[in-house]
């Protein structure tokens, strides 16, 4: 049977690495800022118009109706993000939008396209780093067209863990984070860390850089292609509480592997985020 979604999955590729040279020229001028949700939820220009580049280019070339879209930038207007059986192609287009405003060199344009409500493939391009990381369902994960693999670490005295505190300045949901991140650190584990932008990070678990990444309060389209890429590299991707991952839960756990998931897991303490979905 002819392969359905390879054309998708390789104009995925081809136009995250256009939106990435866009991105790049964009942060040699001036870089207009606004906010979202709160003074620290930023949004660009760029943001805006790289958005709308992707999903005009996938328009163009499978038609006007039949993909849908959510997209960071058009999904306020829409309202709540309901995926369906149909295919859909789920867009970041600048994730790390604060990097990209104070010149953090690690921003990603992350797509991802679902089926009957499966994730079929997912694209990141760190844009400034240069490196292509893809996966689709069943076929391994890929950096720059070479395997990759999450690491082989059990121990998590000897792990690397990434989160980040997000945009939600909230003062109960910072001091659960900060609880939480000492928490971690006093397993001990090696480090924490954070790129800023979680497709990049969720890469970085992929790739055996470090051992797990989690977060409360990401949206679908930050993770919707890092989860297949992580999938793909060997890792697990679960709640944070260690049930199944949810894709429009705002929660994510992603890790090399079940034990060092459940470890972490341990001293995650929950907050409550709203629902993409608004179910
Ligand atoms: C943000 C980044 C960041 C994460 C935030 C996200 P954006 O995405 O992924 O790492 O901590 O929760 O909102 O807004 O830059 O696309």
């Amino acid at each position: 049977m002819a392969d359905e979604w390879q054309d998708p999955y390789d104009f995925a590729v081809e136009v995250a690495k256009i939106a990435g040279k866009i991105i790049r020229r964009a942060a040699e001028e001036e870089i207009k800022v606004n906010t979202k949700s709160c003074t620290v939820d930023l949004v660009t220009a760029t943001d805006v118009r790289v958005e709308k580049i992707i999903i005009g280019a996938i328009k163009e070339k499978f038609g006007e109706d039949t993909h849908c879209f959510i997209g960071e930038e058009s999904a306020a207007a829409k309202g709540p993000s309901v995926l369906t059986d149909k295919p859909t192609w789920i867009i970041d287009p600048v994730d790390g939008t604060t990097n990209f405003v104070h010149g953090f060199p690690f921003v990603a344009v992350s797509i991802a396209f679902a089926v009957n409500k499966e994730l079929e493939f997912g694209v990141v391009y760190s844009c400034f780093e240069d490196k292509l990381y893809k996966a689709r369902k069943g076929k391994g994960a890929y950096c720059d067209d070479e395997k990759i693999e999450v690491s082989d670490i059990k121990d998590i005295h000897k792990s690397v863990v990434i989160s980040e505190f997000g945009t939600n300045r909230n003062v109960d949901v910072v001091t659960e984070i900060c609880a939480t991140m000492k928490r971690i650190l006093l397993i001990p584990v090696h480090g924490i860390r954070g790129t800023g932008t979680a497709a990049t990070n969720m890469c970085m678990v992929a790739c055996g850089a470090v051992e797990a990444f989690f977060e409360i309060g990401i949206h679908c389209w930050d993770v919707a292609a890092g989860a297949v890429i992580v999938q793909e590299a060997g890792g697990v991707l679960l709640d944070v509480d260690g049930g199944p991952f949810d894709l429009m839960s705002r929660r994510m756990m992603s890790a090399n592997n079940r034990t060092i998931a459940d470890r972490v897991i341990k001293e995650i303490k929950i907050f409550p985020a709203e629902r993409d979905d608004g179910k």
